[in-house]
């Protein structure tokens, strides 16, 4: 966007740089109520940026101080002597290879035999979507079997990796290695289990996750996996009316962009036996990497909605307390914050997750807001046809509508930084009409890092915010980057940002490294062709990042060959997205 473009602002904030000076335009929010950089402090980051001249084309590009690999292709076996690489692939093979559009991830070391860890782990990674087109190589599936392909090719792949001598990285034999897809058998917990909400008159058990976007990980070392835009996957090839609350979670009639409906009754809206079946889909799914047999659960006290991430902390009397966007336009941020004592509340065999309390945020225009509590125990939300806790959290999108919760420009990942503030990516919402308290522009087509903290820590019931960046700022310098998605704070400060969108100034999509006491940011890699960046996670000593390159050239060999590295691509040679190993070359920690 050009920076002089008739766009309107509001609110505290307008601007990254008059921000970060505390103008007194910012509202409240003096600089001062940040955690300020320590004095004397070594610069946060030190390495030497991709110029914006380097990061376009069919390659990745990296800092000169870095260097990267790519491992575990979709396609690739699970495990090795597993089934080889196959388009389209049959799905029994699939099941037992890698999925495709690799997403959110966590890393979870093995220390023994000798392992520090730092070299061997489990990485768990989200499959969040793949085109017919780039899975299949035609627009729908045309039979049972290639609809189970493409839904094999979706879920979560626990996969065992280890670093080689040489610093590549490769997928190992593993008692946990596990694909986790849409016919994986499901556990539900939390106040909707049990409900007739989430019971199909089929009989069938709940089977299978989707479209799992960014991810969280817990305390007590299980991952979560986070289903976004399940609405996508469900059609109808009969008549189908939505009511007033399945229309407010995207369904409608007709095919769907994947056709399943077409071969599995389970996605079809027009299936009498299978309504309702949408419900079991929405959700934030825990997953323990170490044990390959128990069933992954769905967390209903989290709310259902187009679940982005789950950022996990430890607040006040050792509760979690989980940060969460629902992504689409005008849709709100959440938080959940368990009943007690996390340790506690497993030794009495109760998960953390299954009872507490859910919030919609509430944002003023002065950089002050509220936590609001979706609970029976708000007459708004009763009078919203709300009546009791099942509904509430298989709805709670009417339940943050009815409670007064602010419309977002597309709420993506959260990142809990060490001090204690929380960042937040609004990645674009070209339908915002007028400004409105923490969305400063109308339109917003390029999006804007927002953060906040929470009064008294995280369990608190009100905040402060401020906008930390507005991606049009970058527009025309060095720094250019648009579309803000993955997000991840380090220890020590850093936050790493990845972006989802058209970039301007001819860069693919990107992972950039922002310090927030300062406003630097700065290029560590670049993508390629028709690609997201998307996934983040460390191994312990933080000398290894891994992140993904999703969808590369849109499944189009002839943008790139992705993780085949050619110029100009061949035309033939199928893209397939991978995860990227990134290290120093002086073996320092990533981002520095
Ligand atoms: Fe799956 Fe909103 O990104
Ligand atoms: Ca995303
Ligand atoms: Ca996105």
């Amino acid at each position: 966007m050009n920076r002089n473009a008739p766009v309107s602002r509001g609110g505290p904030g307008l601007s990254r740089r008059r921000a970060l000076a505390g103008a007194a335009a910012a509202g409240v929010l003096a600089a001062a109520r940040w955690t300020p950089a320590p004095a004397a402090a070594p610069p946060l980051i030190g390495f030497a940026p991709v110029p914006v001249a380097a990061g376009g084309g069919p390659n990745p590009a990296i800092s000169p101080d870095y260097r990267y690999s790519a491992l575990i292709p979709w396609g690739s076996p699970l495990e090795p002597g597993g089934p080889p690489f196959r388009r389209p692939p049959r799905a029994a093979d699939q099941a037992a290879q890698i999925g495709i559009g690799h997403d959110g991830m966590a890393y979870f070391p093995i220390r023994s035999g000798g392992s520090d860890g730092n070299r061997r782990g489990l990485l768990a990674v989200n499959h969040e979507f793949g085109a017919n087109m780039h899975v299949l190589g035609k627009p729908l599936p045309e039979s049972p079997e290639e609809t189970r392909a493409a839904q094999h090719a979706l879920g979560v792949s626990v996969v065992e990796i280890r670093e080689t001598r040489f610093g590549a990285w490769r997928a190992a034999r593993s008692p946990f290695a596990r694909r986790i897809h849409v016919n994986t058998p499901m556990a539900f917990s939390g106040p909707a289990a049990g409900s007739p909400l989430l019971a199909a008159p089929s009989g069938l058990p709940p089977a299978g996750t989707l479209n799992n976007c960014a991810n969280g990980r817990t305390p007590w070392g299980t991952y979560l996996t986070c289903e976004e835009n399940f609405h996508l996957y469900f059609g109808s090839t009969g008549a189908f009316a939505p009511n007033a609350r399945q229309a407010r979670y995207g369904l409608r009639e007709g095919e769907s962009i994947y056709g399943w409906e077409r071969f599995d009754p389970r996605f079809d809206l027009s299936a009498a036996a299978h309504r309702g079946a949408e419900n079991r889909f929405g959700w934030v799914v825990e997953i323990d990497p170490f044990d390959p047999h128990a069933a992954p659960v769905k967390r209903t006290a989290l709310g259902r909605f187009r679940h982005e991430g789950a950022a996990v902390v430890v607040g006040a009397g050792n509760r979690v307390v989980v940060y969460m966007g629902d992504d689409q336009r005008f849709a709100h941020i959440y938080k959940f914050v368990s009943d007690g004592d996390w340790r506690g509340m497993r030794a009495r065999g109760e998960s953390p997750l299954d009872r507490g309390v859910l919030y919609a945020a509430h944002f003023r225009g002065d950089g002050t807001g509220e936590w609001r509590a979706l609970t029976l125990d708000s007459p708004a939300i009763r009078r919203a046809g709300l009546s009791d806790a099942a509904e509430v959290a298989t709805f709670a999108r009417l339940a943050a509508d009815a409670a007064g919760a602010t419309p977002m420009d597309r709420p993506e990942w959260a990142a809990a930084a060490p001090g204690g503030e929380v960042f937040m990516s609004l990645t674009n919402n070209r339908e915002r009409a007028a400004p409105g308290p923490a969305n400063p522009l109308a339109p917003n087509p390029d999006g804007h890092i927002l953060r906040w903290r929470d009064s008294g820590g995280p369990t608190g019931a009100a905040f402060t915010w401020e906008i930390f960046l507005i991606a049009a700022d970058t527009h025309g310098t060095e720094e250019s980057f648009s579309d803000p998605d993955g997000l991840y704070a380090d220890p020590d400060g850093r936050l790493f940002i990845e972006t989802d969108g058209r970039q301007k100034d001819g860069l693919n999509n990107q992972l950039l490294v922002a310090d927030p006491a300062t406003g630097a940011v700065r290029r560590l890699f670049t993508g390629v062709a028709g690609d997201e960046i998307t996934g983040i996670a460390a191994t312990p000593d933080r000398r290894t990042l891994f992140v993904n390159v999703q969808h590369p050239g849109g499944g189009d060999p002839r943008r790139t060959n992705f993780p085949l590295e050619t110029d100009p691509p061949d035309g033939s040679t199928v893209p397939r997205d991978a995860t990227v190993a990134i290290t120093r070359r002086d073996g320092g920690i990533v981002g520095s």
